[in-house]
């Protein structure tokens, strides 16, 4: 095989890629050496801005294969005949650290689904986590900011963590679960995944349904003490990366069962509490779990900037057939992920391979750009209506329309007769073995006690009160106990 010639960006041949040109034997460099201009540039221009949140993650392809006939609830392309498969990309992720952060912490992760259809890719942006901090999009940003490092100190605060939380009691059921087991997973394979918000399904009569997606891990649930993943974070910060990696190139492809529930629309006006609300779950005795299909990964990325970092899921990428519910959340994020995607990547990333439909084709007159390459062939018209064959209109609504009543506003959530913000935290610590218990207890304390104002640590614990007086007490113990050590 003849070896290939090294050549600069527009191709020419490198003649010398170890010495920079220089005015004479051990002179100062010259401007002239294009080669290693460009290669200092080039370098200099190798990162783009990290994810605000979810900056650290992990990639792989697959497949959607449908299991179950689901076509009474959704006309959706992907979910219309048994067998059917569909291409997938995933990333998981973390949330609160930058991209240099460890893996093995406590944080909840990113499970981000695209599935590339051939009605146009559907993106299911979920969460290994079925519920949420909030409830309202409005408070995302100071959330986020009270979790990631603190602008003075440069370090993740407890003090801002749980000021945050002790002025929001919605956060309470989130709280328990990720100071519970789950709050480390393992490994990605190793956990399940949520949509968490609800969405809405409309089938080929055009009848609508609200529906929770829930992906359960076939690996079986495994998940790492606090001491355990102090040790792991400190000797494999990329632990979770290197365990998918190597499970999918030894051929051991993890897989996950994806579930829905699915609520008729008639039924989410007098339901107990509102159903459109992330910081809680949907009984399974109020609405079951139903098998839809089985989710396969089985080939790592060939480059992980190209198509991890590069990659753009947003919540607002929908299909025929699936739209959204009003969840208040929700809506926020339909905003925000390709907005946070033309800053981070530019308005041509829908463009790159791994945003790109593969299972059909962008057409539109969406045209230039900060980095466009021109695909259109050259008698393609940019605009519309025109009098050729450019892409028309189907006239047909992705989801069936949501009725909608009152005043514009800045409400709060309509009233159901359940809506407090404790009660499913409650039954989830009573739902824990008095292990598991101890285990929630002692992370909750663990944290709060490091709090340095005594009004912040009495207003988280009112909450876990609230939850359950046996699960407040035991915090209440758990948090005196460590600050008088
Ligand atoms: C990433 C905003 C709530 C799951 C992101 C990104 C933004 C964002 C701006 C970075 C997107 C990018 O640069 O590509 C928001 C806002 C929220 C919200 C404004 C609330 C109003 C949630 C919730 C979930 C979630 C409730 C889970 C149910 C994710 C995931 C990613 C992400 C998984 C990473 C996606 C990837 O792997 O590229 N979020 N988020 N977010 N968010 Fe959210």
């Amino acid at each position: 095989m003849s070896q290939r010639v090294l050549t600069t960006e527009s191709g020419a041949p490198v003649a010398d890629n170890q010495n920079s040109a220089s005015a004479g034997i051990g002179g100062p460099l010259l401007l002239q050496d294009q080669h290693l201009l460009e290669k200092l540039a080039r370098f200099n221009r190798e990162r783009v801005p990290e994810r605000v949140v979810h900056a650290r993650g992990s990639g792989a392809y697959g497949h959607f294969e449908v299991t179950d006939d689901v076509t009474d609830f959704t006309h959706a392309e992907f979910l219309d005949t048994v067998g059917k498969r569909t291409e997938v990309f995933v990333r998981f992720s973390t949330v609160a650290d930058s991209l240099g952060g460890a893996d093995a912490v406590r944080d909840p992760r990113g499970f981000a689904v695209k599935f590339y259809t051939r009605e146009g890719n559907y993106d299911l942006v979920g969460n290994n986590t079925p519920v949420f901090f909030v409830k309202d999009p409005i408070k995302f940003p100071d959330f986020i900011h009270s979790q990631k490092r603190d602008p003075f100190t440069g370090r993740q605060e407890p003090d801002n963590v749980w000021d945050f939380w002790a002025n929001s009691p919605e956060a309470t059921h989130q709280v328990t679960w990720l100071m519970g087991d789950r709050g480390i997973p393992a490994s990605y394979r190793h956990m399940d995944g949520f949509g968490s918000h609800t969405y809405q399904w409309t089938n080929a009569e055009g009848e609508a349904f609200y529906v929770k997606y829930h992906f359960k891990t076939n690996q079986g649930i495994r998940c790492l003490s606090a001491e355990q993943a102090a040790e792991i974070a400190g000797q494999d910060p990329t632990s979770h990366q290197t365990d998918l990696l190597q499970a999918i190139e030894r051929g051991v492809h993890p897989s996950w069962t994806l579930h829905v529930q699915l609520m008729p629309v008639a039924e989410a006006a007098g339901y107990r509490f509102n159903p459109f609300d992330v910081t809680k779950v949907w009984p399974h005795r109020d609405y079951p779990l139903r098998r839809v299909g089985r989710l396969v990964l089985d080939r790592n990325p060939d480059n992980v900037f190209a198509e991890v970092e590069q990659a753009a899921f947003s919540p607002n990428n929908f299909v025929p057939g699936i739209g959204p519910s009003p969840d208040k959340m929700l809506q926020g994020r339909l905003f925000a992920y390709a907005d946070a995607q033309r800053y981070r990547l530019g308005v041509n990333h829908t463009r790159l391979a791994v945003n790109a439909p593969r299972a059909t084709t962008a057409e539109n007159y969406g045209r230039d750009g900060l980095m466009a390459a021109n695909s259109q062939p050259r008698y393609a018209k940019n605009y519309e209506p025109n009098s050729y064959d450019g892409p028309v209109e189907t006239g047909r609504p992705l989801a069936a329309p949501l009725a909608v009543s009152g005043h514009t506003g800045t409400h709060a959530a309509p009233q159901h007769t359940k809506d407090d913000d404790f009660f499913q935290a409650g039954e989830l610590y009573r739902l824990m073995t008095e292990d598991e218990k101890k285990r929630l207890v002692a992370n909750i304390a663990g944290g709060l006690s490091q709090v340095s104002r005594d009004d912040v640590i009495e207003k988280n614990l009112a909450h876990f009160h609230a939850a359950d007086p046996a699960y407040g007490k035991r915090v209440e113990a758990a948090v005196r106990a460590l600050r008088e050590d």
